[in-house]
């Protein structure tokens, strides 16, 4: 297992679609490993395969809360509901963060590191974060979806804020 070099926009091979994956082998699941070590140390909740330099549709969601981490290979979105404006943000546009509308419900389908066919229904955040990574492996961006950017001086004061309503 390694950390890898997060590729950072601009970066051809972040607009580029990615290839469907066939092989379901040692590398895929190397790749995977690798995957999931570069977004734990760089604090992402979710990464896909081309942020790391692979053209290909793989993508993992683990918004920690000591859930299992979501390996999604192939992702399709079968069924969407609701809608939601939040904050995102991307290990691929350090320091940028923008609101973003997406369903607030999804259903998907996609195959494990096995191969295996699997069904998965998200709500919320963890939805967001899914409808994320699956963009990234259409070549598409967040950025091309803000409606508002949030500057960093506004993103410490609703962390403030968030961290006195806890208390
Ligand atoms: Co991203």
């Amino acid at each position: 297992m390694a950390i890898r070099p997060i590729v950072v926009h601009p970066n051809e091979i972040l607009t580029t679609k990615c290839k469907e994956v066939v092989n379901f082998d040692d590398k895929l699941k190397a790749l995977l490993d690798d995957m999931y070590d570069t977004m734990v140390a760089s604090d992402g909740i979710g990464i896909a395969a081309p942020q790391v330099g692979e053209a290909i549709q793989v993508a993992i969601v683990d918004l920690g809360e000591g859930q299992e981490v979501i390996e999604m290979i192939n992702p399709e979105i079968v069924e969407i509901g609701g809608s939601e404006i939040e904050i995102e943000g991307c290990l691929s546009f350090p320091d940028v963060y923008g609101e973003v509308e997406r369903p607030f419900y999804v259903k998907v389908e996609a195959q494990d590191r096995d191969g295996a066919l699997y069904e998965l229904q998200a709500e919320d955040y963890e939805a967001r974060a899914i409808l994320h990574e699956i963009d990234h492996l259409h070549g598409v961006l967040f950025t091309s979806k803000v409606v508002r950017y949030v500057d960093l001086e506004e993103m410490e004061r609703l962390a403030e804020e968030q961290e006195e309503e806890t208390e």
